[in-house]
């Protein structure tokens, strides 16, 4: 069965519960799910999944949650080679923060992106100013993003 890795960055807990609210829809695509709430380098690398899905909050100005700091900082300081790898992003931030928005999601996109991986479709940006419930555009999203990048197994 192919694996697919929810990576999440949360600081009190709504990006973790988008993980939870999305894994059923990709258990039920024929998918293996792990979330990975303090990932390592390694959970990324060795081995690399089928598919993974990052989904991380923004705190500070910019900066993505203290849990995600670690992976950041070590695929930073060793950098894989990760063109093999497929990826979405679901980035939660909140637009009053006008300078930073989404500026977590947006810089991990950006540092995969340097290291060769290839996310799938567009960036999720969910705007806490506008949706109470990140859950309410997450799953929605994520049906799309399965049926339009034909991730479904046969
Ligand atoms: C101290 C603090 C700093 C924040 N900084 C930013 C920011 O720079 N940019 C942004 O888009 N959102 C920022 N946010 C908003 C959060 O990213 C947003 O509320 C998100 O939905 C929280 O998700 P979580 O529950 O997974 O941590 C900040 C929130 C707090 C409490």
């Amino acid at each position: 069965m192919p694996t697919l890795k929810i990576f999440v960055g949360t600081v009190y807990g709504g990006a973790l519960d988008v993980a939870e609210q999305v894994k059923p829809l990709f258990e039920e695509a024929g998918y293996e799910v792990d979330i990975l709430e303090q990932p390592t380098l390694e959970d990324l690398v060795d081995p690399l999944p089928d598919l993974a899905l990052f989904c991380t909050s923004t705190t500070g100005s910019g900066d993505v949650p203290g849990n995600l700091t670690p992976f950041v900082r070590a695929l930073k300081e060793r950098p894989p080679t990760l063109t093999a790898l497929r990826y979405g992003l679901i980035a939660l931030g909140d637009s009053s923060y006008v300078d930073s928005f989404c500026g977590g999601g947006r810089s991990l996109d950006a540092l995969l992106e340097d290291l060769g991986a290839q996310r799938l479709g567009e960036r999720l940006e969910i705007d806490a100013m506008e949706t109470f419930m990140a859950d309410d555009e997450a799953v929605p999203w994520a049906e799309r993003w399965i049926a339009e990048q034909q991730l479904r197994q046969a």
